[in-house]
């Protein structure tokens, strides 16, 4: 009972499904074992498809790392754990037509039970490979927007600056209008005033 409690948890986390053409794809398979099956053999078997393909067996775990001839001959490399929880592989440069179908079923089974197995699980790989890095279709769309709403912004303040421009020189006639009358009034008020001073 003491074996769970040192082990780091073990979390059966989803692998990636998108590579870029050119780099290392890792296909993650992690697989928890569960406290009985500490003690059982682990085989791992890697199969691909392409859509609407038959499954074909392209790396095999069973006691000794083995890769079959297959397209992908020479650039399939384990990289999973020894405690066998994390059974991924990596496809060494990847090309666009390794997209397709991994599935990675893993086995647990005693020596003396061969034909009955402990455990099994089976997980799906849907690999898109791509061109290039980044650009996912959101963040296209976000900058389409970001275009959009910077024109409108643009052609906003334009129309904002001319609608003002022309308030602002017609209230600069008025105010010429109103100064002239302002003018005139402290003329007057000064005539007015200096009528008693004459007098
Ligand atoms: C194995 O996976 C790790 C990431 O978990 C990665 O850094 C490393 O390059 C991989 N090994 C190979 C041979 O691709
Ligand atoms: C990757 O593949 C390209 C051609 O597809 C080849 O020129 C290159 O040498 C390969 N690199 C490695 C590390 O295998
Ligand atoms: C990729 O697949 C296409 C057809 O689907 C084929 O013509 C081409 O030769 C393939 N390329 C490689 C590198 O396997
Ligand atoms: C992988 O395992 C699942 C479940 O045990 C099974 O249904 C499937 O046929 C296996 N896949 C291959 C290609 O053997």
């Amino acid at each position: 009972s003491s074996v769970g409690v040192c082990s780091p948890v073990c979390v059966e986390v989803p692998s990636e499904t998108e590579a870029v053409q050119g780099s290392h794809m890792k296909l993650l398979c992690i697989s928890c074992m569960k406290r009985e099956e500490v003690s059982a053999n682990t085989v791992v078997e890697w199969f691909y498809k392409t859509e609407g393909g038959k499954d074909e067996l392209i790396y095999e775990y069973r006691k000794v790392y083995h890769e079959f001839p297959s397209r992908f001959s020479g650039r399939l490399q384990w990289n999973g754990s020894k405690d066998m929880q994390d059974v991924s592989i990596t496809v060494l440069n990847v090309t666009l037509n390794d997209s397709g179908i991994y599935t990675c079923n893993v086995t647990r089974e005693f020596d003396f039970e061969i034909h009955r197995p402990l455990f099994t699980s089976s997980r799906l790989i849907h690999l898109t490979v791509v061109e290039e890095a980044g650009e996912d279709f959101t963040s296209v769309i976000s900058e389409i927007m970001m275009y959009i709403l910077l024109v409108f912004l643009t052609l906003w303040l334009l129309i904002e600056m001319v609608y003002c421009y022309r308030k602002v020189s017609k209230a600069e006639e008025t105010v010429q209008e109103n100064a002239t009358d302002y003018l005139a009034i402290p003329s007057e008020n000064k005539e007015n005033c200096a009528v008693p001073v004459e007098e």
